[in-house]
């Protein structure tokens, strides 16, 4: 396993494969793997002749109040998961190699960037999509992995894919969760013992959701308000509880064909976002 910093290094590194026809595939991450990471870079093993992961915490969608300094970096560890897991090449850049001097250009996918997480979290999937665009045009992979955990950034990246022809294939796979249900993610290390047991609620209320549906309910309201109740019972501070449609984002009022249920909870002062997407045949 090679570890590359330079974005022409690496780029010079995979065109010899390009062009001797090997595929590559690619899993962004911002480090501290975890098993959702895992996952994904276990599917580009096996899809790929060639696997590369990208470890960058991207300071562009972090907001002025948000974690940037404290998000975790566990390097060497996340080095050897790497290894362990068969990865080809870590792309491993300084800020100041994605971003030089007088860097002013910004991806924007308008619309679908402004709804849910968007809205507290402004320019966040402004710098998603940047960064994203950037990391797509120095490993030019065949096929990208992102989790569903991150369910609006993996709409808002097919969508940019799809408006810019960038030509790649994405490929999103399902939550990894922790036993008791709570979906796995680098943010989960914030949580103290107590404030772990409460993060249960997310998945719980989407389960109750599920149970709602699966008894017959169909208005949005109705599932939602019993979603913020439960939620609120464990005193965790609610972002937004919505059911949306998965292809706008758009708030639906009924079920319908197929939906999708959202979250993003406050656990102390840790933000932790859950969703599932459903399909409702009757
Ligand atoms: O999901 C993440 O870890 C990040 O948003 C990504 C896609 C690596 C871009 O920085």
């Amino acid at each position: 396993m090679r570890v590359i910093s330079s974005p022409n290094k690496i780029r010079q590194a995979l065109i010899k494969y390009k062009l001797k026809g090997k595929t590559i595939g690619f899993v962004p991450t911002m480090g501290a793997l975890h098993q959702g990471h895992l996952s994904l870079i276990h599917q580009a093993v096996r899809d790929n002749d060639i696997t590369v992961i990208s470890i960058f915490v991207n300071p562009k969608q972090f907001g002025p109040k948000e974690d940037l300094n404290k998000y975790p970096r566990p390097e060497e560890k996340d080095l050897a998961l790497c290894e362990k897991a068969g990865v080809d090449f870590v792309f491993h850049p300084k800020s100041k190699d994605m971003y030089p001097d007088n860097f002013t250009t910004y991806v924007s996918v308008e619309g679908l960037s402004q709804v849910l997480c968007g809205k507290s979290r402004p320019g966040h999937f402004a710098g998603v999509a940047t960064v994203v665009t950037k990391l797509f045009n120095i490993i030019q992979p065949d096929i990208a992995y992102f989790g569903q955990k991150d369910a609006q950034q993996s709409i808002i990246i097919k969508k940019m894919v799809r408006d810019l022809n960038i030509p790649l294939k994405i490929k999103v796979l399902p939550t990894i969760r922790e036993k008791d249900g709570l979906a796995m993610s680098s943010r989960n290390s914030y949580l103290n013992i107590a404030e772990r047991k409460k993060a249960r609620v997310l998945s719980q209320s989407l389960n109750l959701a599920r149970i709602l549906i699966q008894n017959g309910a169909r208005d949005a309201d109705r599932i939602i308000n019993r979603m913020k109740a439960l939620i609120k019972k464990k005193a965790a501070k609610i972002d937004y509880v919505e059911l949306v449609d998965p292809d706008t984002l758009q708030p639906l009022k009924k079920i319908s064909k197929d939906y999708f249920i959202v979250l993003a909870v406050k656990i102390g002062n840790t933000r932790l976002i859950d969703n599932f997407q459903g399909r409702c045949l009757n």
